[in-house]
């Protein structure tokens, strides 16, 4: 048994061709718990995970999972080693079903497809019922949903999700916080990137608070959350 972390940073840097993006991010993130990166619009949040899942090379620094370096291995090997990524948007296939979808999701499986399903299923029972209809025709929170089972059909030890909850309806933010709830029960490293600052930190077990490409702050979230600088600055006070 390891006690460490299921995933962590150390000093990555990442970026499209030009300057780094982000610099210098070492993150850590536990099994069963959520994992949070906070921070304004345009911090990296995005391009953290983008890093981490092997769709951008970092330029410097190293991911490990389980103490492993896995940094720079491509997306597809990376999902085999246990990184399953939700990207914030196009994160279903819009014509195929919801079956269809899970399917793909799990199409690195080499056994076990069917029983997947059943378990995704059974997580999320709204799915099962919308099995036989194309994602299309599912609302936006449905959709957040099915990314997510479909991140899950891979059976992974760390899901990676970006901004799971915006753009939906107060309802289904507590589905999808739900949801996440029982993923981590199952023994799941989370990470959430999210602009909905206040309830994320409620959520995560730990926090990053993410600016200019840099963790600038960490801790517990409901801790970072009572800190006023914290508040004042990155999550705005309620009326
Ligand atoms: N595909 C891309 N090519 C070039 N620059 C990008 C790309 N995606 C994001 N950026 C830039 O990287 C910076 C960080 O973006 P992003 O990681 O999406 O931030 P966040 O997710 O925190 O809102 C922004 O300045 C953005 O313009
Ligand atoms: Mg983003």
């Amino acid at each position: 048994m390891s006690s460490g972390p299921v995933l962590s940073t150390r000093g990555l840097a990442a970026g499209y061709g030009g300057p780094p993006i982000i610099q210098d991010v070492s993150i850590e993130a536990g099994p069963g718990r959520v994992t949070a990166i906070v921070g304004p619009n345009g911090a990296g949040k995005s391009t953290l995970l983008k890093a981490i899942a092997g769709l951008i090379r970092p330029a410097a620094g190293r991911v490990l999972l389980n103490g492993r370096d896995v940094t720079g291995l491509a997306p597809e090997k990376l999902i085999r080693e246990g990184i399953a990524y939700v990207p914030q948007v196009q994160n279903v296939f819009p014509t195929l079903t919801v079956q269809e979808n899970l399917e793909m999701g799990g199409y690195t499986r080499a056994s076990g497809l069917r029983d997947r399903i059943e378990f995704v299923y059974t997580m999320f029972p709204d799915l099962g019922a919308a099995m036989k209809r194309p994602a299309r025709t599912l609302s936006g929170g449905q959709r957040n949903m099915l990314a997510m089972a479909r991140g899950l059909m891979v059976d992974p030890a760390v899901l990676l999700l970006d901004e799971p909850s915006t753009g939906l309806s107060p309802r289904f933010i507590a589905a999808v916080w739900e949801h996440i709830g029982a993923v981590c029960r199952s023994g799941v490293a989370v990470v959430v990137v999210e602009q909905n600052t206040r309830q994320t930190l409620a959520q995560a077990a730990w926090a990053y608070v993410m600016v200019l490409g840099a963790t600038r702050l960490a801790g517990p979230g409901p801790e970072l959350l009572r800190d006023e600088e914290v508040v004042d600055l990155y999550v705005g006070r309620l009326t």
